[in-house]
């Protein structure tokens, strides 16, 4: 199916965030309250055509059950977007990975919203939000196009502009027939530090109704519960909504209710010990290192008492085999 069509409205999707939402955290995501799309860290494409493929296609791992997965791509070469697109698209891609016939992705987005310095010189993400640049950003657009042809769907994820919103940006995506457009309601100048400015997706809803209606509609920023972002959706007349940090405060975020307040000490840090060892098993070789679960800890080791404390130790560990023995000590 080339399209997400199929997709109920409003639908909630996982925002891809680097070193955090690998195959491991979205298959706990996928325990407590799934959304509707998940998608994969960034991964570069000019990476994965080079030798350094291997150490990058972890960035790409997931397992079977993860069955509504987007691939999110970023990078400099048109030719390399064409040649990833065509290897997600032909399922090839997903052979590498171990994954058995009949498991891929569900498609393709473009990261064109990472204001990351290194990533901005380089002329690639947000940076392809300038006027200079759209050139390139319509060759990347039409070379991954080619890539997938018509077998998956593609789809872009963006910010309102690179210094000051931009609506000329939005005039020129959505003139290019994509089937998912995000948008995360800063600029690239303002990074995280003001509020999403949701009021200025309904202007991009506007142009979308005049320029692209069958391109699906995502906003995305802030979001901290599902009804909150059914509310965002109603308010602005979108198709979807994406939440990425909520889900620090809330593993359930995606619930039609969550009760995530209500879980006990003992149960969130079982859930902690099913992330390590999911975490210890995924990541055999060294692939992420221990301290890439620090960040997830304090998700689940909150709310009651001593919690910092424990967390201090947690975050002290050296081994997966140490994190579970501690775990399992400060469970009884
Ligand atoms: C740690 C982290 C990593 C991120 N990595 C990516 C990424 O790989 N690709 C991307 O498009 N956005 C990335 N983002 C941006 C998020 O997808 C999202 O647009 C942003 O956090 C705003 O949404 P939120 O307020 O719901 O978190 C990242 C954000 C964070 C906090």
């Amino acid at each position: 199916m080339s399209s997400y069509s199929g997709l109920p409205k409003p639908f909630f999707v996982l925002a891809p965030m680097d070193d955090v939402t690998d195959t491991v955290f979205r298959q706990i995501i996928l325990s407590t309250a799934p959304p509707n799309l998940f998608f994969t860290e960034f991964v570069n494409v000019d990476g994965l055509m080079s030798p350094g493929r291997p150490k990058l296609l972890k960035k790409l791992r997931f397992v079977p059950d993860e069955t509504s997965l987007v691939a999110q791509l970023w990078g400099l070469r048109p030719e390399n977007f064409r040649a990833i697109a065509e290897q997600i698209a032909d399922g090839s891609l997903a052979r590498e990975l171990g994954l058995p016939d009949g498991c891929n992705f569900v498609g393709v987005d473009l990261n064109m919203g990472c204001p990351a310095k290194s990533e901005v010189q380089n002329g690639t993400c947000s940076a392809l939000i300038k006027p200079e640049n759209r050139d390139l950003a319509a060759d990347i657009i039409a070379a991954t196009r080619a890539g997938l042809s018509g077998r998956l769907p593609l789809s872009v994820k963006t910010r309102l502009g690179f210094s000051q919103i931009d609506m000329s940006w939005f005039e020129f995506l959505l003139a290019q027939n994509l089937d998912m457009l995000t948008v995360h309601a800063r600029t690239r100048k303002e990074m995280s530090k003001v509020p999403a400015h949701w009021d200025e997706l309904r202007i991009v809803r506007e142009i979308r109704d005049r320029l692209a209606p069958a391109t699906l509609l995502v906003g995305n920023g802030d979001v901290e519960s599902r009804q909150q972002g059914e509310e965002l959706a109603r308010e602005y007349g979108l198709d979807g909504i994406m939440i990425g940090r909520g889900v620090f405060h809330d593993p359930y975020v995606f619930a039609t209710t969550s009760l995530w307040h209500e879980v006990s000490p003992k149960e969130r840090l079982s859930l902690y010990r099913r992330h390590v060892e999911m975490f210890a098993a995924t990541w055999q070789e060294g692939e992420r290192p221990i301290p890439t679960l620090n960040k997830f800890c304090k998700i689940y080791v909150n709310g009651f008492d001593d919690a910092k404390e424990l967390r201090e130790r947690l975050m002290a560990a050296e081994s997966t085999t140490e994190l579970l023995s501690l775990i399992d000590n400060a469970s009884q």
